[in-house]
């Protein structure tokens, strides 16, 4: 078969180097993609929300399965445009239709579906520019610290957390009468604070049945000691060595099964990735938020310990057979270490020369923000790559990762040393 991925970062390219070991795959394409893709697939440049360009070519190039990678296009209804074009409706999409991908587009809805079907996250309360003062009055009634999530999708920008109630109502003030995240702000749920560690939970439905992928954690701040700005994440490890079997049974019973069924009685219809973040709070996973897709850098750690042949679990998604699929997973751990361009996660350089990736063994390097320009890889986005090694363990991964970075080089590169540091 033919198949178009949809995006550009490093998550992309994981997927097409995967989707490329099938034989199952025929011709592979990837829109827009970048210099790790056209390694493995024929680049196209179109844009990920380009509807009409992206249907043109599914029509051009007899395209049979569509992979979504970012959540834009989801969330602006891809699915439901090939659903609704008799040319291309008989082509798989692989992503959540727009009602269910609102479980991203929007935080109160995504806190309403919790709360409907019992699955645990943090107390809230959602306002609006008309009941701003009641949003102060509900601050007042918090311990600090006090999270504020614009609605909307605010490229991951739009949750603050702030220690002091004064601040986090001027911080209110600002999202909802001064429009700081556009639109993104027009709602603003005001949650409670969950104190405890991160993991990223992932699972695979074709709207009826689930599979769950390994567990990752990824490192989002920028800073070591994870401080400073937030960023799409600088690197991640699976498995997260504190996810035990126990733990895991009580994410799958308390939190994966009551959200597989919970689509199901909501009628949102789901072929695709469910990315749950979560919290663990004492011993108990506690839902942060949804995301409608795999995430960046996890996919980078998560797919490379698949052993099955990927594009063989795409069709049964699409299909509606994943029952049949038996998910067989690499004992060993896999870790991954993102370049990022000096500067980033604010205003950085591109068209930085990357030079040494083909020194790189033992690790695999996944491109993210880089471009092939006159046969020289350069940067073109705040995150450039992706190291990704195996270990027995995720300490010997790390080691060879940072092996291998040290033959990398461009212009202002900048990584984090210490992933792994807190477990
Ligand atoms: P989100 O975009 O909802 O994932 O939030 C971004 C980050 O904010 C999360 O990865 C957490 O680190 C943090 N966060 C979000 N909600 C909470 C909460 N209720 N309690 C503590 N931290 C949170
Ligand atoms: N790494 C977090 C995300 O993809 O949203």
């Amino acid at each position: 078969m033919n198949i178009l991925i949809l995006g550009s970062g490093g998550r992309e390219h994981t997927f097409a180097w995967k989707i490329a070991q099938s034989t199952k795959c025929n011709q592979l394409f990837v829109a827009p993609g970048n210099s790790g893709t056209a390694q493995v697939a024929t680049n196209v440049n179109i844009g990920v929300n380009d509807f009409k360009a992206i249907k043109e070519l599914v029509v051009d190039k007899s395209i049979d399965m569509v992979v979504v990678g970012p959540e834009d296009p989801l969330v602006n209804g891809i699915h439901d445009y090939f659903l609704n074009d008799a040319a291309i409706k008989h082509v798989a999409v692989i992503g959540p239709q727009k009602v269910a991908a609102e479980l991203e587009g929007s935080k109160e809805f995504a806190k309403e579906f919790l709360y409907r079907h019992n699955i645990p996250t943090a107390a809230y309360e959602s306002f609006t520019k008309e009941t701003v003062e009641k949003g102060y009055a509900f601050l007042e009634t918090l311990k600090a610290p006090y999270v504020l999530k614009a609605d909307g999708l605010a490229a991951g920008k739009g949750v603050v957390i702030l220690n002091d109630l004064e601040e986090a109502k001027a911080e209110l003030k600002s999202m909802l009468v001064d429009a700081k995240f556009g639109q993104a702000s027009t709602k603003v749920v005001i949650e409670e604070f969950l104190d405890g560690i991160e993991l990223s939970c992932f699972v695979l439905t074709d709207g009826e049945h689930y599979k769950i992928l390994p567990t990752a954690k990824d490192y989002k701040r920028i800073g070591e000691g994870d401080t400073g700005l937030n960023t799409g994440g600088m690197g991640a490890i699976s498995p997260v060595p504190f996810a035990t079997d126990e733990f895991l049974n009580k994410i799958e019973e308390r939190i994966v099964k009551p959200t597989i069924n919970g689509f199901k009685k909501d009628n949102l219809p789901y072929v695709g990735f469910v990315f749950i973040g979560l919290i663990k709070v004492g011993d108990d996973p506690k839902v942060i938020e949804y995301n409608v897709r795999m995430g960046d850098p996890e996919t980078e750690v998560v797919l490379p310990r698949l052993k099955n042949d990927f594009v063989e679990i795409l069709q049964a998604m699409a299909h509606g057979h994943l029952d049949k699929i038996n998910i067989e997973i690499d004992e060993r751990a896999a870790t991954t270490i993102m370049l990022v361009s000096g500067g980033y996660p604010e205003a950085y350089e591109k068209g930085k020369e990357i030079t040494g990736v083909h020194a790189i063994k033992d690790s695999i390097p996944f491109h993210a923000g880089a471009q092939l320009i006159n046969n020289k890889i350069v940067t073109s986005g705040g995150r450039v790559m992706a190291i990704t090694s195996y270990g027995k363990t995720y300490q010997e991964a790390i080691k060879k990762s940072y092996q291998n970075i040290e033959k990398l080089h461009f212009d202002k590169m900048n990584y984090r040393k210490d992933i792994g540091f807190d477990l």
